[in-house]
C-alpha cells in the first residue's frame, strides 16, 4: 500500500497488493482518472487521458473547453460546464445557478484513514495500516472546496472513496446532488452485474448489457432496500469465478442510493454511486461541511471470487466492530413462525424448555410482547411489556428461561410507530408525514420522524429502558416499511429536503449509543427480512436478517447474492418447518439445515410440534453447528456451483484460512433420473496436501480435489442434500 504523487507529472498513484489507481492533473486544473487494474509502478501513464488529441485541453483549445469537458475522464464530475454526462455534484446559490466547476488546489497524504462525522465507514482496527490521499479542489465562483478522500489498508486491495463539502463562501448553498464516487473509463464491452430482488426474494444475481445512454440501479425507497442492493458492477464478458475483470462499488450506507452507469457517444463508461438525489436537498450555511458517505471499490482480474473475497475480508476486518464477529453466537430460537403473535409466557416456556432440551442456547422472542400488540396494526412505540401476555414481565420470562439454561433476546421496531399508539395519540406530529395530506397506510404504520431530537432521546430511552432491566442478551432490530409523504413539522422549508438523510443518521446515532451502553449486546439488523441489508448496518451489527423467505430452495439464490459481498457470518439464517410458510414448499428437514448453516444458524419453528425424528435431526444438526461453526464463521467462501444458472444442484464451501479443511454443501436442487455421480471440482485447497475425506475415510491429494474433482453420490429426491468434510492428513 501506498501513495505516491509524482510532481513533475503531476500524477498521483495509489497501490494495493494487486491494484494501482492513477490519477493526474491537467493544466494545473483538471482531476482526471488516468487507470484502475492491476498493479503497475510506472508514473509515464498519463497520456492515458488523451491530452495530446483532440479535443484538447483549454490551455491549448480553450475556443472549445466544452468539447473537452464532455470527454474528459473526471475523477468527480460536475454540473454546468460542458460534461453533459452523470454529474456527481450539482449545487444551488442563494441567487439559483446550479453550476459548479472544481479547479485542483492542493492535496495531502496522511497516516491512516479519518472518520466520516456520523456515517459509518471502514476503519483501520487496531493493527491495521491505512494511508489516506486527500485532493483539495475549489469552485471559487461559489465558495465551495471540496476533498476527494481516498483511503487502502495494508492488507486489502479495496479502495474506499468518499467526499467531503466546506462551504467557504459567505452566502448559503444549496447541495442538490452529492454522489460519493465516480469512475470514468473505456468500455471494454462490460456487462452490468447487480442485486435486485424483492421482499422475501432478496439479492438475486443478475447481469444486463449496456447500451449507450444511462442505466441505473437505484433506491428511493427511505432503505437501501430488497428492490436494489447499493452495488454496482462492471465486468468483462463471460466473467466467471476464477476469469474476468470487474469494477465493483458498494455503498457503506443504508438510505436512498443511486448507482448509474452511462456509455457515452465515446464508449467510454462513467460509474457513479452516492446518495440518492430525488428529494435530496442540504443547506450549507457558510463554515458548514458535508461528509457524503463511503463507496468501497474492488477491482478484481480473477473474475468473482477475487472480488466477493476482497470485500468479505474487508467487512471482517475493518466494517464490522461487534466483538461477536469471532465468537460463536448461541444457537437461537425466534418465536415468529412459530406463534407469530398468538403466545404467552406458557407458551414460549413451553418451547424453550424443549428447544433447551435440543441443545438451543437462546429464547428470542420476535413482534408482539408489548402495548396491545396481537396483531400488526397497534402499539409500535408503545415499549411496555404486555403482563397479560407475560406476567411479572420480563424479569420473570429470563429468570424462567435461566432456569432451563437458556438466555432471552427480543425483538423491537424502534423507528416505527403505529396509528393506533399511546405515542401517535400524544405526538402525531412524530411521525414522518406532510401536514393536510393524508399519509399513506404501511403495514398499519407511520415511520418516526428521526430528525427530532426529542424523538432520537424517546426512542433510545425505550429501547434502553427494557435492557436496562432485564438480562438481554440479543436485540432483533426491525424496520417494517418504506417511506412516503415525506416531510418533517420540526424542519423548516428550507431544510425538508435533508429529512431522509438525517433519518438514516438518526438511525446510526441510535445504534452508536446502544451499543456504546450495552457492548455485550449482540445485535441483529433485520428490515422485513433483508431490506437494509448494507454495509452501513453492518458496522453496528455483525449479523442481518437476510430474507423473510427461510424456505432452503429459495435461500439458496438469497444467501448466494449476500455472499457474493458479505461473509456468511453475518447472513440471519434459520430452519423452518414446512410447507414453508411464504412458498409453500417441502424440502427435507436436514437440508434445511445445511442451507442455515450457511448463515448465522438458529430456528424459527414450534419445536412442540416436531416428530421424533425432527427432534434427533434438530440435535443432530446443532452438534453440526458446534463443530463446523469456526470454519464457516472464519474461513473462506468459495461459490461452486449455483443453482440458479444450472437448474440442477448447488454447492458452495468453505476453506479454512490454512487451508488444512473445507466444508462443502451441495444441495441437488433437481432430482435427475438414471444419473450418475456428479462431479464437482473443490477450489482453495493446497494441490500438495493430502486431504481426508471425514465421512468415507478416503484419502485424496488437494490437487486432484481441485482439478479431477470429487464424485457426490447420487442422492434421492429434490432438494436433498450433502455436507461433506476433508481434512488435511498432516
Ligand atoms: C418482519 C421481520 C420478521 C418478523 C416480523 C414481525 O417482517 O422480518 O422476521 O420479525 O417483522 O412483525
Amino acid at each position: 500500500m501506498a501513495i505516491f504523487f509524482d510532481e513533475q507529472k503531476e500524477i498521483f498513484r495509489l497501490t494495493t497488493e494487486h491494484t494501482a489507481y492513477f490519477i493526474g492533473i491537467v493544466d494545473g486544473t483538471y482531476v482526471g482518472h488516468i487507470y484502475y487494474g492491476p498493479r503497475m509502478e510506472d508514473c509515464g501513464c498519463g497520456y492515458l487521458l488523451r491530452t495530446k488529441e483532440s479535443p484538447l485541453p483549454p490551455s491549448e483549445n480553450i475556443w472549445d473547453k466544452a468539447a473537452f469537458a464532455d470527454a474528459f475522464p473526471y475523477e468527480y464530475s460536475t454540473w454546468g460546464v460542458g460534461d453533459f454526462r452523470n454529474p456527481c455534484l450539482c449545487v444551488r446559490t442563494a441567487q439559483g445557478s446550479r453550476t459548479c466547476e472544481l479547479s485542483y488546489e492542493s492535496y495531502r497524504i496522511l497516516e491512516g484513514k479519518p472518520d466520516l462525522p456520523g456515517l459509518p465507514s471502514a476503519f483501520a482496527g487496531e493493527n491495521g495500516a491505512a494511508e489516506t490521499l486527500e485532493i483539495v479542489c475549489r469552485d471559487t465562483c461559489i465558495g465551495l472546496k471540496v476533498i476527494l478522500r481516498y483511503s487502502m489498508f495494508a492488507d486489502s486491495d479495496a479502495l474506499m472513496r468518499s467526499v467531503l463539502l466546506v462551504n467557504e463562501g459567505e452566502e448559503e448553498l444549496y447541495l442538490e446532488r452529492v454522489l460519493s464516487a465516480c469512475l470514468d473509463m473505456d468500455d471494454e464491452s462490460y456487462q452490468m452485474l447487480t442485486l435486485p430482488g424483492s421482499w422475501a426474494r432478496e439479492r438475486h444475481m443478475e447481469y444486463r448489457p449496456l447500451r449507450h445512454g444511462s442505466q441505473e440501479v437505484s433506491s428511493q425507497r427511505g432503505i437501501s432496500s430488497h428492490q436494489a442492493q447499493p452495488f454496482v458492477a462492471l465486468t468483462t464478458p463471460n466473467i466467471t469465478e476464477t476469469t474476468g475483470e470487474v469494477y465493483a462499488m458498494h455503498f457503506v450506507y443504508s438510505g436512498n442510493f443511486q448507482a448509474q452507469v452511462e456509455l457515452s457517444q465515446f464508449d467510454t463508461v462513467r460509474m457513479t454511486m452516492g446518495i440518492h438525489p430525488q428529494g435530496f436537498e442540504w443547506v450549507l450555511k457558510p463554515g458548514e461541511s458535508f461528509a457524503a458517505p463511503e463507496v468501497v471499490c474492488v477491482y478484481s482480474n480473477q473474475g468473482l471470487r477475487a472480488m466477493t473475497h476482497t470485500f468479505h475480508e474487508l467487512y471482517r476486518n475493518h466494517l464490522i466492530r461487534s466483538r461477536y464477529l469471532h465468537q460463536k453466537r448461541p444457537v437461537l430460537l425466534n418465536n415468529w413462525e412459530a406463534t407469530y403473535f398468538d403466545f404467552d409466557a406458557d407458551r414460549l416456556l413451553a418451547i424453550a424448555k424443549e428447544a433447551g432440551e435440543a441443545g438451543v442456547e437462546m429464547l428470542v422472542m420476535d413482534d408482539g410482547w408489548f402495548g396491545k400488540r396481537n396483531h400488526d396494526h397497534c402499539s409500535l412505540g408503545d415499549w411496555q411489556v404486555n403482563e397479560e401476555k407475560l406476567p411479572g414481565g420480563l424479569a420473570a420470562l429470563t429468570a424462567n428461561l435461566k432456569k432451563l439454561g437458556m438466555k432471552l433476546g427480543i425483538w423491537f421496531e424502534p423507528e416505527m410507530v403505529s396509528k393506533d399508539s399511546d405515542l401517535y395519540r400524544a405526538h402525531p406530529d412524530w411521525a414522518i408525514h406532510i401536514p393536510g395530506r393524508e399519509l399513506t397506510m404501511s403495514r398499519g404504520q407511520y415511520i418516526l420522524d428521526l430528525s427530532r431530537p426529542e424523538v432520537i432521546e424517546y426512542v433510545y430511552e425505550s429501547v434502553a429502558e427494557i435492557l436496562r432491566n432485564a438480562e438481554i442478551a440479543y436485540v432483533k432490530w426491525d424496520m417494517n416499511r418504506q417511506m412516503t409523504e415525506i416531510g418533517s413539522t420540526f424542519l423548516d422549508a428550507a431544510h425538508q429536503g435533508e429529512l431522509c438523510h438525517r433519518y438514516v443518521l438518526g438511525v446510526y446515532e441510535l445504534q452508536e449509543r446502544l451499543l456504546k451502553e450495552f457492548p455485550d449486546l449482540l445485535l441483529e439488523n433485520c428490515t422485513s427480512g433483508g431490506g437494509r441489508f448494507d454495509p452501513g448496518m453492518l458496522y453496528f451489527s455483525p449479523q442481518i436478517w437476510c430474507s423473510d423467505d427461510t424456505d432452503a430452495g429459495e435461500r439458496l439464490a438469497i444467501q448466494e447474492g449476500t455472499a457474493l459481498l458479505y461473509p456468511l457470518s453475518t447472513i440471519g439464517a434459520h430452519v423452518s418447518v414446512c410447507p414453508n410458510h411464504i412458498v409453500g414448499r417441502v424440502t427435507p428437514f436436514e437440508t434445511r439445515g445445511y442451507v442455515a448453516l450457511g448463515g448465522t444458524f438458529g430456528y424459527e419453528l414450534d419445536i412442540t410440534k416436531l416428530s421424533e425424528e425432527e427432534h434427533r435431526l434438530m440435535r443432530e444438526q446443532i452438534a453440526l453447528y458446534h463443530t463446523y461453526q469456526p470454519l464457516i464463521r472464519e474461513g473462506d467462501y468459495y461459490r461452486i456451483a449455483s443453482a440458479r444458472e444450472n437448474h440442477q444442484y448447488d454447492c458452495f464451501s468453505v476453506v479454512a484460512k490454512d487451508r488444512s479443511e473445507v466444508l462443502v454443501t451441495f444441495i441437488q436442487t433437481a432430482a435427475r433420473a438414471n444419473y450418475h455421480s456428479r462431479k464437482i471440482r473443490l477450489a482453495g485447497l493446497n494441490p500438495r496436501a493430502a486431504y481426508r475425506w471425514q465421512e468415507t475415510g478416503e484419502i485424496y491429494a488437494g490437487e486432484t480435489l481441485m482439478m479431477g474433482g470429487i464424485l457426490v453420490p447420487p442422492l434421492m429426491g429434490d432438494y436433498a442434500g450433502r455436507l461433506m468434510h476433508f481434512v488435511e492428513v498432516r
